[in-house]
């Protein structure tokens, strides 16, 4: 149960990969307590989540009704909803933890932007804070703040993203946002200088409106890593950062959860709450 000092939290995909170590980085913040568990596995219903994910029993049964789990958190006090499930799934648990007053943190990928945009809209009307965080790893902002300083002086840039081969969307939200951030040097980048055949198409990758190329990798092996290329000539600049293990993460979540009660509109991005 959590106490009037704590936070407490919903966790959707709870036994997902992501969620199962936002379950256990929860528990051990004395700050935040973990009051429902969403997963879908008709299997799991009831059973303790804690158990679930192998690690000890934590009194929170696996439930797989989003509102209900919602309704009730908020009834411990103001609530947020950390959401690391699907693409297909997570506009619809966004938009419903808004409705219900509940503070969404949004790891789950694959958003468009109109959809984003929506739920700000949507977060901004109802005064509630929202975080979408494509990357919860400080390396990553990091290395996408040296990225946007070596935009001024490079005109060529090309991201490359490598994943776990269970990822479901392509490129990930992690490149999206670097090329937008990429984008914010305002210049042309890749003018092309001769005239590009796809003997396979796809080969150069995906472009985004702003120019950039991006390659996505998938194959089991990997979990997150992302390298960006700059060239001119004579000198090819690169930036790469590598997830080893999931835990890298959780203090950005911890961080999130701390952040979004105090805000009352919707923020993209872990740079912008650091
Ligand atoms: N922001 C970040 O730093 C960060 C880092 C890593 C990953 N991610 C993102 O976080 C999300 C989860 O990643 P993951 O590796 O934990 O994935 P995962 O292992 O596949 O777990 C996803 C969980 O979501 C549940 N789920 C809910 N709705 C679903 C639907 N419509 N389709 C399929 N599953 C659904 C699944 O439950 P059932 O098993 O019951 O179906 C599953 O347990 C992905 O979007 C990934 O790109 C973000």
């Amino acid at each position: 149960m959590p106490t009037q000092s704590t936070i407490p939290v919903v966790v959707n995909g709870a036994y997902g990969k992501m969620g199962r170590e936002v379950i256990k980085a929860i528990d051990q913040a004395p700050d935040i307590t973990l009051v429902g568990a969403i997963g879908r596995n008709p299997e799991l219903m009831g059973q303790d989540i804690g158990e679930v994910i192998g690690y000890k029993p934590l009194e929170v049964p696996v439930m797989n009704d989003l509102e209900a789990t919602l309704v009730a958190a908020q009834s411990e006090g103001l609530a947020v909803m950390v959401d690391l499930s699907h693409p297909d799934s997570v506009y619809e648990s966004v938009r419903a933890a808004i409705a219900y007053g509940v503070r969404p943190v949004v790891g789950t990928t694959g958003l468009s932007n109109a959809q984003i945009r929506d739920l700000a809209e949507f977060a901004d009307k109802a005064s509630i804070g929202c975080l979408i965080v494509p990357n919860f790893s400080i390396g990553v902002v990091l290395m996408q703040q040296a990225a946007q300083q070596a935009a001024q002086y490079f005109d060529h840039v090309e991201i490359i993203e490598l994943h776990h081969n269970q990822k479901a969307d392509a490129p990930s939200g992690t490149a999206v946002q670097t090329a937008q951030m990429l984008a914010e040097a305002q210049k042309t980048f890749n003018t092309p200088l001769v005239k590009e055949t796809e003997t396979i198409p796809g080969a150069r990758g995906g472009t985004t409106p702003e120019g950039i190329n991006i390659h996505s990798v998938r194959l089991p092996g990997l979990i997150a890593h992302q390298e960006i290329l700059f060239g001119s000539p004579g000198q090819l600049y690169t930036l790469r950062h590598d997830t080893s293990d999931r835990a890298s993460f959780m203090p950005g979540v911890l961080l999130c959860i701390r952040r979004v009660m105090a805000l009352k509109s919707l923020i993209y991005g872990l740079d912008k709450v650091l």
